[in-house]
């Protein structure tokens, strides 16, 4: 049995820290969580006017997350909040109304900067989106990831056991986290 993970990566710059993030995740996480990317950057920008005619890209995004057990955000923070291109792509895949690709689906977030609070307030406000498309979340532990190149080599390698140690941690407690949504939350179905 493996659980499928779709993961997103909220920053669309070519050396994401965020990507060598989602990279080092991957690496530590447990054997049986099956890793796909969500990718976000060819989502036109949102507007109702779509809702009677989801574009391809939308419906790409949508199918992607209903094929899925569960999904992982690993954004940057932008201006003390989501970025732009993230919070476009979690509205595409809210809407049309009544057909939430979020309701009932476990979801963690993670996020590293370059700066010491780590993706703490984006953190903040992207929970309550969240919740107010339905996501079980994982609370705890929260995980806000200060980066440096001495910690993470640019292939996601690990370079200090206290920092893996957690992360192998963050990623074990979200492994439990889905089976434990699974067992009692029933998944909306495609
Ligand atoms: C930032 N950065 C930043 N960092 C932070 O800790 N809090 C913040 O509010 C912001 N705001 C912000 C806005 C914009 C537009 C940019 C481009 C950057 C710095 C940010 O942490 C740093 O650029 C990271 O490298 C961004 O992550 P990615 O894109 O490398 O994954």
């Amino acid at each position: 049995m493996t659980y499928k993970v779709g993961y997103f990566v909220g920053s669309l710059a070519a050396g994401s820290i965020n990507r060598i993030l989602s990279k080092a995740l991957i690496k530590v996480a447990p054997p049986d969580l099956e890793f796909i990317e969500i990718p976000i950057k060819d989502l036109p920008l949102y507007s109702r006017d779509y809702d009677a005619d989801y574009p391809p890209e939308g419906l790409a995004l949508k199918e992607a997350i209903a094929s899925v057990d569960a999904v992982l955000f690993i954004s940057p923070e932008y201006n003390r909040s989501i970025p732009g291109p993230l919070k476009n792509a979690i509205d595409w895949a809210s809407r049309p109304w009544g057909h939430n690709s979020f309701a009932r689906k476990p979801s963690a977030l993670i996020g590293a900067s370059t700066g010491r609070i780590g993706t703490a307030v984006m953190q903040s406000s992207l929970h309550r989106v969240l919740a107010f498309c339905d996501s079980p979340q994982l609370n705890v532990p929260e995980a806000y990831i200060h980066f440096t190149p001495e910690v993470f080599g640019k292939d996601g390698e690990i370079k200090d056991d206290e920092t893996k140690a957690f992360l192998t941690e963050f990623m074990k407690q979200f492994r439990e986290f889905i089976i434990r949504v699974l067992s009692v939350v029933p998944q909306n179905k495609p």
